[in-house]
């Protein structure tokens, strides 16, 4: 028998607690608002405490709803740990972790040292997996959960210089696959979202550059960069109920840019 159910309900985050590495800027920072939006209890991480304390008062202020804030290094596993361990005492078990901290070093890799690759792939690749690894399991035992990585259009195609960072977004949809399965019968999902561009202080090099942002903008077919917000609908779809039967999947927000 189906339920009865308003559509919209399925969006509604009410009662849930979300952790959002990278959330002190950003994309994160917006999605962490859209959450607090939806009804959800946030908690706010990135390596910077002041950044993340005036995110999450901005967030509590506008939503009235619990923002926290969290300084860690997601890379480090020990960081992990404290920041799941403060994350929880402050608002209580994670129901959805998104992760969003990333970097981006760039260059042709005749240019790019080992500590270039380190950095990039344990930003990206390897605290995903520690951060899943840690809130995954009691996900599973409460049954309901929501994992949401950060991944790009580089999951899908190559740009010139972008080696590491390639490399960590193909490789995080390896992960996302795999934890899908892993926790498939378990209420938990795993799901990567891809941004085509979006001007935050990641692309600053590219927003600083008039010839590198015009032939960004010449490679995407709706002719624009992405507008912050845009991310937040797809967030929230993948935060929610709304996407329940969804997991393994990669869902670009690209202006087009992967359709061709
Ligand atoms: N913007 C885009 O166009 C775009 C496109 C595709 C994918 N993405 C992905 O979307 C995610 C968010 O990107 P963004 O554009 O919002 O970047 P951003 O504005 O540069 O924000 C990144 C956030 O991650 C934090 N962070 C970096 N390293 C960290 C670490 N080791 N531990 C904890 N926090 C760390 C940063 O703070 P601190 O440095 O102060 O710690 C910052 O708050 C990234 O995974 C990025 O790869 C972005």
């Amino acid at each position: 028998m189906q339920k009865t159910q308003n559509v919209m309900d399925l969006f509604r985050l009410d009662g849930k607690r979300a952790l959002i590495t990278g959330g002190a800027k950003g994309l994160g920072k917006i999605m962490a608002t859209a959450f607090a939006q939806a009804g959800a209890s946030v908690a706010i991480n990135s390596r910077n405490i002041s950044e993340c304390q005036a995110t999450a008062e901005e967030i509590a202020k506008s939503t009235g709803r619990k923002a926290i804030a969290v300084a860690a290094d997601v890379s480090i596993s020990s960081d992990v740990d404290r920041l799941v361990h403060e994350a929880e005492a402050g608002i209580g078990p994670i129901d959805i972790l998104v992760n969003s901290a990333g970097i981006n070093i760039r260059g042709p890799i005749n240019e790019l040292s080992d500590a270039d690759w380190d950095a990039v792939l344990d930003i990206n690749l390897k605290a995903p997996f520690l951060l899943a690894r840690r809130l995954g399991p009691a996900m599973c035992e409460r049954g309901w959960g929501r994992i949401i990585h950060l991944g790009s259009i580089l999951s899908n195609i190559g740009i010139a210089g972008r080696s590491p960072y390639s490399s960590s977004k193909t490789g995080l949809l390896g992960l996302t696959r795999v934890l899908a399965l892993e926790w498939a019968t378990k209420g938990v999902t795993v799901n990567a979202l891809c941004p085509g561009p979006f001007g935050t202080d990641m692309n600053k090099p590219l927003l600083n550059n008039p010839q590198q942002y015009a032939a960004f903008v010449a490679k995407i077919p709706m002719g624009r960069w992405g507008e912050l917000h845009e991310i937040t609908g797809p967030a929230l779809f993948l935060a929610s109920e709304a996407s329940a039967f969804m997991t393994g999947a990669a869902l670009y927000v690209d202006g087009g840019w992967t359709a061709q």
